[in-house]
């Protein structure tokens, strides 16, 4: 056993049932409401934006079969996921999960790169709205410069992406009111953007011309830079289905939200594990419904980079359609960053709790909201910040980073529970997880090799502050330091 100074040390299990004992969160979460929650967090720019750029460059036609190989991946690291949620249901998430079996050091880690899946995955989707949002102003013939629409580098000049910028606010202004708030504004957006995904499939259907499934996966040809310079990469074929799935992996990211909603969910232990599995299944399929049918309705050759999905519908000349679908996206984006803030408060709350962060300024609740206002506070004001000031690729290549990290440790953390506490009861069960546990950690740190050079970089820089902050405060301030 690790002692009581050391890295490894582990929070005990029954602590997490003090913890929740102690929990003043509001419990109005139903096992629907956590479903909503996971499909508020799921659909946004992945769906809306992205599958455009990965048909039109990596997969073409079979950017399908990315969505199906994204999937399969994070359905691995779902089910690893539910079992623990049903074990520990508790807000901290994969950092909590981590903590309890793994230990101290390794469960701050995962936290430290957490902050990017949320956070940066936040900004990104504030810029991709902020986008959307533009789109809907021309619609209506409304234009804002471009320098209060985009960030310096983007722009080439000085700028600052305002519309980003006043969203993240009108987010964190709705958190700070409540969850119950919170959760019924997602509902709202959930239906809309449902609804808006299937109209898509079923409108969509009757535009398909299946020549353009043909060649399904194009033949591999040489990728080239702006200039028309081979870079030395390949695109198409084989390799290219692989990186197209790379970056719609970035439309699968939410799912694990559920989790750090548990503090608030009447029934976790049932609950969370179902809403974990469920919105990830029902995503899926919609995303392999939505990808046939736009590489069906467009050859893949001129479909749009930027809003893909409102651009095919141009082109079949449905009109009005494009007005739908900007408001639905417009609106859906929101509920996106709305479940991924709110995920990163709770997951500080998680770490201010067991001492591993300031709890005057992540722990504290509002007395009348019960809604931790100050970290609320803290991480719009950095996103906003962030969101008006850095191009969408930097942040959106980080979040993928932390992510994939974080799903590989909570594959790898759950098989250890498994061998360590075999005994321990556990509501839900990760199915075959002796197989389901290393495809998934295997699978999450091979998208992991694909990530750009300069992700990397930023990546290790980083997790070395990370571990400093471990170090300088942290480690002295954890509560194990008080169980002798
Ligand atoms: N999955 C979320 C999106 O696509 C992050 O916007």
């Amino acid at each position: 056993m690790a002692s009581n100074q050391s890295v490894w040390r582990k929070k005990p299990i029954a602590a997490y049932e003090a913890d929740l004992q102690k929990s003043e969160l509001k419990r109005v979460l139903t096992r629907w409401g956590l479903v909503s929650l996971g499909i508020g967090a799921i659909i946004g720019g992945g769906i809306f934006t992205l599958t455009g750029i990965a048909a039109h460059d990596h997969a073409g036609p079979a950017l399908a079969l990315s969505f199906i190989i994204a999937g399969v991946g994070c359905l691995f690291a779902s089910l690893c996921y539910a079992e623990f949620a049903s074990v520990l249901p508790v807000e901290g998430s994969a950092y909590a999960y981590a903590y309890g079996t793994v230990g101290e050091l390794f469960a701050w880690f995962i936290g430290w790169n957490l902050i990017l899946e949320y956070m940066m995955g936040a900004t990104t989707v504030a810029v991709a709205w902020s986008g959307y949002f533009n789109k809907l102003l021309h619609l209506f013939g409304l234009h804002i410069p471009d320098y209060l629409t985009n960030d310096p580098v983007t722009h080439g000049g000085p700028a600052f992406n305002l519309l980003a910028f006043f969203i993240t606010w009108v987010i964190t202004a709705i958190l700070i009111k409540g969850i119950k708030e919170a959760a019924s504004t997602n509902n709202v957006i959930v239906v809309l953007k449902v609804a808006v995904v299937l109209f898509v499939i079923i409108a969509g259907a009757f535009f398909v011309d299946t020549a353009n499934w043909t060649p399904f996966i194009p033949n591999e040809v040489p990728a080239l830079d702006e200039a028309g310079n081979p870079t030395g990469a390949m695109n198409f074929g084989v390799g290219g289905v692989l990186t197209a799935a790379t970056i719609v992996f970035f439309a699968y990211i939410g799912f694990d939200a559920v989790s750090t909603q548990a503090g608030e969910a009447i029934n976790p232990k049932k609950d969370v594990p179902f809403a974990i599995i469920a919105s990830l299944i029902i995503c899926t399929i919609l995303y392999i419904a939505v990808s046939l049918v736009l590489t069906g309705m467009v050859p893949y050759t001129e479909l749009d980079l930027k809003a893909p999905v409102a651009s095919a519908f141009d082109g079949a000349g449905i009109t009005w359609a494009v007005y739908l679908i900007t408001i639905a996206a417009t609106a859906g984006l929101m509920s996106v960053m709305l479940v991924m803030m709110l995920g990163q408060t709770r997951i500080f709350l998680g770490m201010s709790k067991d001492g591993l962060l300031p709890h005057g300024m992540f722990g504290t609740l509002h007395s009348k909201f019960k809604t931790p206002y100050r970290s609320t506070i803290l991480v719009g004001f950095i996103i906003s910040v962030v969101a008006a000031l850095t191009p969408i690729n930097n942040v959106s290549e980080m979040c993928s980073m932390g992510t994939l990290l974080a799903f590989a440790m909570v594959c790898i953390a759950v098989l250890v529970l498994r061998v360590k506490q075999p005994h321990l009861e556990r509501p839900y069960k990760t199915p075959f997880i002796y197989l389901v546990a290393p495809l998934g950690a295997g699978f999450n740190f091979f998208l992991m090799s694909y990530v750009r050079e300069h992700t990397w970089y930023a990546f290790l820089i980083w997790g070395a502050i990370g571990i400093l902050v471990y170090f300088l405060y942290s480690r002295r301030n954890s509560n194990l330091n008080a169980i002798k």
